[in-house]
């Protein structure tokens, strides 16, 4: 593996959970896999999983972390090509990346969506620019349109929870208060219909659908009840529009999962990236019920960066 983008740079899901699921069982079985190396941890935007667990996966590892917040600290960035500087942006990508390549061995970025144009953001110009001039391996730690590491963990957390060979996976819009990018339900759509090995639904209100490019092969319905019928893992999110980029048209309150609506489900676990809005995206009683593994499938976000990392660090 050279960068961890999205699912196109694993050759086998499977074995990448398998090696995840080795680390959990021994964290520190590759305590000197990363020595005398140096990862540089780059966030455009917040974060609490993502940068916890990646510093803990690395330093299992023995490698060394850096961690910026180019939002508050750093010089504010410009990646379009060509661009004339006379606004608020100081600095190139192609002048930052290439220096930040020297000064290490791999980088890990978060960059989120602006959520105003969906050309620039599916273009993934951050990511790509970063891929172009730094030089050294490139890992989303959440990009404008996919979540890897997420993704990855989900799968991870469903293989451990799955009581059948062939779970059904339902995906779930939830209302929320403001416009979320479609991250991680691009991405778990995409890494869900590569994996092949579950029955997937994604359902949403009229209006929401998801960019087919990630959604291909997956079953869609703008029926809630209908989706959850019988399903084995519900995971819920709330996204913006595709079709009308970044916008909220609706925030119907019915949409939000409840122990009633879980009855429908095959006693489902439920699912959430984190953060969540409680009692607006997910009640309460669901996210403290037995039925949630919202704080398993969170820890196993350390399982899965670790496992990219050394598959990374493997391949030079
Ligand atoms: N799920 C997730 O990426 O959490 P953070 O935004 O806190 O990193």
């Amino acid at each position: 593996m050279k960068n961890f983008i999205s699912v196109k740079d694993v050759t086998d899901i499977n074995a990448l959970v398998a090696k995840a699921l080795a680390y959990k069982a021994n964290p520190f079985a590759d305590k000197n896999a990363g020595t005398g190396k140096r990862i540089g941890l780059l966030f455009l935007n917040p974060s609490l999983r993502t940068r916890l667990s990646t510093q803990v996966a690395a330093s299992n590892l023995g490698l060394e972390t850096v961690v910026f917040n180019v939002d508050k600290e750093g010089w504010a960035m410009e990646f379009e090509e060509g661009a004339i500087m006379s606004g608020n942006t100081v600095e190139h990508v192609k002048d930052a990346a290439p220096i930040l390549g020297n000064y290490f061995d791999m980088l890990c970025i978060r960059a989120f969506p602006t959520l105003k144009n969906k050309a620039d953001d599916y273009s993934e110009e951050v990511m790509n620019a970063f891929i172009k001039y730094a030089g050294v391996p490139i890992v989303s730690l959440e990009s404008a349109t996919l979540h890897p590491l997420q993704s990855l963990t989900d799968i991870l957390t469903i293989t451990e929870h799955a009581k059948s060979k062939r779970p059904k996976i339902v995906l779930t819009w939830a209302p929320h208060i403001k416009p979320l990018p479609q991250c991680v339900p691009n991405s778990i759509a995409q890494w869900v219909t590569a994996w092949g090995e579950a029955d997937f639904v994604i359902t949403h209100p009229e209006d929401y659908e998801l960019d087919e490019q990630f959604t291909k092969g997956a079953t869609i319905t703008l029926n809630q009840d209908e989706a959850l019928k019988d399903a084995d893992f519900v995971y819920v999110k709330n996204w913006s529009t595709v079709k009308d980029y970044g916008r909220i048209y609706t925030n119907d309150p019915s949409w939000m999962l409840t122990m009633n609506k879980l009855k429908l489900t095959n006693n489902a676990k439920v699912m959430h990236c984190l953060p969540v809005r409680r009692n607006v995206e997910l009640s309460d009683e669901v996210l403290d019920s037995s039925n949630s593994i919202v704080t398993q499938q969170a820890s196993n976000r350390v399982w899965a960066a670790q496992a990219v990392l050394s598959e990374i660090l493997k391949n030079g």
